[in-house]
């Protein structure tokens, strides 16, 4: 069939013309379809599902109860624009309470609908053609896209072991960082597990203040950190006069699919979000705000989802180290990154992490998600679903058992 008018019309930005036509088949679809294909080729073989990364659990049921009660007044049905006090009030309570980070609820904090639209707007906030934005990889690239649908540059700052999984800030060539405008990083870092320290938060702002470039820390994860207390970037002197920490409900309050998160920190750069955020949406649910506060201010909800994830983490690290892999318990998040091996004695020789990806769940039926972005490694992500403590070592042992004669290659 010949074109449509329309397929000229597509912006650049998209791929113009070609948008549509590309045969590249994304690392997450490749996934998808080789799930599908154990499955069919293996019916009696269970899939072992590392892959996912979301959490496996709903909300804690105070807080739909809440959501319950909220649904039915009225006073709940119209736009929230940029958002309830009672949400922002709730997160300065939690900020405070969790951190001693002191917010004002009304002009250094602002909702959104989930932290993903937040790193989507952003950019819009500050970059024009031939910007820069610095952002670490491997990571969640949202920024990113946004940064280059705006005409801006994307410099990418690998995340390796050798660094200890923080970006290299002084390796930065002087013309990028003369046009850089925004850093943004991420602690608990998703997908390496590294946590963020005082001294790496210190250098973050000093880098800021030289370079005149603002920080967007992505605190998605924060809630999941496991080595001493969960450390937000606006603890830090001098923090708030370079940036913003952007967080979310997602993952440490099981509200995944609820989108609420909030961007925080320096009044001008919330307002200018909130700018931006009121040209794209009109706010998030209001009986969904209102849930959120409950959560917030229900301490045990996240040290329950850190606990459960901390000790799944901890029984995947025990196997997986039996079976020869160098893995270590992350600092933070429901990941494990880990050198993917580079093949099997006797066996199959593996060009990168995806290879080794498509090996274990074609052979094995164990997914995983590969990283090639620098260095490669594999991914085991613990959010499986497993009803109970028991569950979850039955699917240990059963991991175990699979791959307990393969003799893995690093
Ligand atoms: C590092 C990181 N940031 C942000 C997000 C977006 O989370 P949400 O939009 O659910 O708040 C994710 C989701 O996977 C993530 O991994």
């Amino acid at each position: 069939m010949s074109d449509l008018f329309f397929q000229r019309l597509f912006a650049e930005r998209i791929g113009g013309g070609n948008y549509g036509k590309s045969t590249e088949i994304y690392k997450f679809e490749k996934i998808k379809r080789a799930k599908r294909k154990a499955l069919a080729d293996y019916p009696d073989r269970a899939l072992l599902d590392f892959g996912i990364g979301e959490n496996d659990e709903m909300a804690a049921e105070s807080v739909r109860q809440v959501m319950a009660a909220e649904i039915d007044k009225p006073a709940n049905r119209g736009y929230a624009d940029n958002g309830v006090a009672e949400f922002k009030q709730a997160v300065a309570r939690f900020m405070a309470r969790q951190f001693e980070v002191k917010l004002d609820p009304a002009t250094e904090i602002n909702h959104a609908i989930g932290s993903k639209p937040a790193l989507a707007m952003l950019p819009a906030v500050f970059i024009n053609p031939g910007d820069v934005t610095l952002m670490t990889v491997p990571g969640y690239p949202v920024a990113g896209t946004h940064t280059k649908y705006y005409g801006g540059e994307v410099h990418r700052l690998p995340l390796l072991a050798e660094n200890d999984f923080f970006p290299d800030l002084d390796s930065i060539p002087a013309d990028i960082r003369a046009r850089a405008k925004l850093l943004v990083i991420n602690y608990p870092n998703s997908p390496t597990g590294k946590v963020a320290t005082r001294e790496f938060y210190e250098r973050v702002v000093d880098f800021a203040r030289a370079n005149e470039v603002v920080v967007v820390q992505d605190a998605a994860h924060i809630m999941l950190s496991f080595e001493g207390e969960p450390l937000s970037f606006l603890q830090i002197p001098g923090a708030r006069d370079v940036g913003v920490e952007i967080h979310s409900l997602s993952k440490g309050w099981n509200m995944i699919g609820w989108r609420m998160g909030w961007v925080c920190g320096h009044e001008r750069i919330v307002r200018a979000f909130s700018d931006v955020k009121d040209n794209c949406d009109s706010g998030q649910f209001i009986a969904t705000q209102k849930a959120a506060a409950a959560a917030l201010d229900d301490p045990e909800i996240p040290l329950q989802t850190r606990e459960k994830y901390h000790r799944r983490l901890k029984k995947l690290v025990d196997v997986l180290d039996r079976l020869g892999f160098n893995c270590r318990m992350p600092g933070g998040s429901y990941f494990l990154y880990m050198p993917s091996p580079r093949g099997v004695k006797g066996g199959p020789t593996f060009d990168s992490a995806e290879a080794a990806g498509q090996y274990l769940i074609t052979e094995h039926s164990i997914c995983t998600v590969p990283w090639d972005d620098a260095g490669a490694y594999l991914r085991f992500s613990v959010t499986y679903e497993a009803a109970d403590k028991r569950a979850e070592d039955a699917l240990m042992a059963e991991t175990e058992k699979r791959l307990k004669g393969v003799e893995f290659v690093f």
